[in-house]
Formats: C-alpha cells, sequence, structure tokens
C-alpha cells in the first residue's frame, strides 16, 4: 500500500528497489529508523513479528499515533477543514499554541501536508485539493498499523534498542547538504555518529543516502550500490532529471 501523506526525501519511487535488497528470508525485527512518510515501510509484503517506526518530528509522530489509536475521531476532526488560504494560515499559527488535544494537532498537520505546495506544511499550494478520499484512506493505514510499534527517538538511543542478530534497520537519514529541509536539526556529526553506530551493530542494515564523497568516504568498508530515481520537486529543473543515491548494505 502507499503512505498517507509525502516527505521530503520520501522513498515513493524507490521503494520496490530498496526492498528488493532486503535480505532473505524476511527478518523477524523490522526497524525503521528515519521513518518520515514511510514509504519503504507501507510498502512492504511481509510483516515483521516486530515492526518500529521511529522519527524525531514529534508532530510526525503524533498524526502517526493518531492515525493508529484515534482514527474514527481523528476523521471527523478533519472532514470539516475547509480547503482555504485562511484556514491553511491559521492551522499553521496553531502548530505552535497551547491547548489543543492531540487529535486536534494531527489533524491540523494533517491538512498543512495535504494542502500545501510540495507538502513542506508550510506555503499554501492553491490547488482543489479534496480531503475526501485522504480521509478515508486513514482507515486502511490504522488497519496497516495495527501491530507496529511507533517510536519518537533520536537514531542513536533507538538502533541500541532494538538491535539484535535478526533485526533489519532500514535507515534513510537527512541526505548530506540537505539537511535543514526538515525541523530537527542534523548536523555533520551526526552523519559521523550514525556511521560509528552501524558499524558495531549486530543486525544487517540498509541505508539510503546521496552519492556524495563525504558518504562514500564514511561507509568505505562497506557495500556501496549506486542507483538513481526520476527527478522530484527539488531535482526538476537540474540537467538530466536524474538524483544518483547510495545503498549501502552490511550484508
Ligand atoms: C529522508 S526523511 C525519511 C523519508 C522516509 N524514508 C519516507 O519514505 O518518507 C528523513 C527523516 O529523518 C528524520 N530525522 C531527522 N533527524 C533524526 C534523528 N536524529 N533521529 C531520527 N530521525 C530523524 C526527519 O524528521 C525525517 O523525517
Amino acid at each position: 500500500m502507499n503512505s498517507f501523506v509525502s516527505r521530503i526525501g520520501g522513498k515513493r519511487l524507490l521503494s520496490k528497489t530498496i526492498i528488493s535488497r532486503f535480505p532473505s528470508p524476511f527478518p523477524e525485527r523490522y526497524i525503521e529508523v528515519f521513518g518520515g512518510a514511510g514509504w519503504v515501510m507501507f510498502a512492504l509484503q511481509n510483516i515483521a513479528k516486530l515492526e518500529v517506526f521511529n522519527d524525531i518530528d514529534g508532530q510526525l509522530i503524533n498524526l502517526f499515533r493518531c492515525v493508529k489509536y484515534h482514527c474514527e475521531e481523528l476523521q471527523k476532526e478533519i472532514r470539516w477543514a475547509l480547503n482555504s488560504r485562511e484556514i491553511f494560515l491559521d492551522f499553521r499559527e496553531q502548530e505552535r499554541c497551547r491547548g489543543l488535544t492531540d487529535i486536534q494537532r494531527a489533524a491540523r498537520y494533517f491538512v498543512l501536508i495535504k494542502e500545501s505546495y510540495g507538502s513542506d506544511a508550510r506555503s499554501y499550494g492553491c490547488s482543489r485539493r479534496n480531503l475526501h478520499d485522504p480521509v478515508e484512506y486513514l482507515s486502511a493505514v490504522q488497519d496497516r498499523l495495527r501491530n507496529t510499534v511507533i517510536e519518537s527517538r533520536d537514531f542513536e538511543p533507538l538502533i541500541k534498542t532494538y538491535d539484535r542478530a535478526g533485526s533489519l534497520f532500514y535507515l534513510d537519514p537527512p541526505y548530506h547538504g540537505t539537511e535543514g529541509y526538515y525541523p530537527d536539526t542534523f548536523s555533520e556529526d551526526d552523519h559521523k555518529r550514525l556511521a560509528e553506530i552501524l558499524k558495531g551493530i549486530k543486525g544487517r542494515f540498509i541505508l539510503s543516502y546521496n552519492d556524495d564523497s563525504f558518504i562514500r568516504e564514511l561507509y568505505g568498508g562497506f557495500s556501496i550500490e549506486p542507483i538513481s530515481r526520476q527527478n522530484s520537486l527539488q531535482t526538476r529543473y537540474q540537467a538530466g532529471g536524474k538524483f544518483k543515491e547510495l545503498l549501502i548494505m552490511n550484508y
């Protein structure tokens, strides 16, 4: 199935390629460390005995939790939202205001993603998008998330908690040089910290990155496969329209 939201750097176009590189048989534990919109997790045909979805962005994870635990209430809350610039701007203002329930907060965030330009949740998209189908789709997402553990932690404690010989980590961190697209900062030291942790894990990992000399050097000892994907919003105007990525694996 597809994810129910878009996210900058989301793996909508690459999910099948990435899954085709997963080890066989499918591992007992599957952990998506930098979950975002979860395009890879939602595209999985196999579901591990233990599946963990994580992202440090609390707004995003609140939305996932509300879909999982309060789906009908969330659907009711979104249904009355009109697609208008005024409401969009009000919701943006209210992101930081106190007194909203988790469901109200999740509904506002969902509308901001759906009605923004490029799903950036910041600028009004000026499209006549109708929320009817996306809202109904949340019921299927709730069903899919029934046995998924949803976490909101930094990658380091998360990996340490779930690392076992039978674990598979899929990691899709902010790409080197594009860290500013996400609300939580990710620094050069974070890229190095991630590489250090992955070097010592017992389980297996598959990691997505942009094709970049700094990243190739950091992961010099691992299997590195270059892949490319069609252009997206960020690369639409670049020559060739192809974006070069890497899949890095420890198996
Ligand atoms: C490239 S996006 C993931 C996209 C995702 N694979 C998809 O298909 O939508 C990277 C994600 O990492 C999250 N992130 C940033 N810093 C993090 C950290 N220290 N620990 C965990 N997640 C983090 C961001 O909030 C963002 O959602």
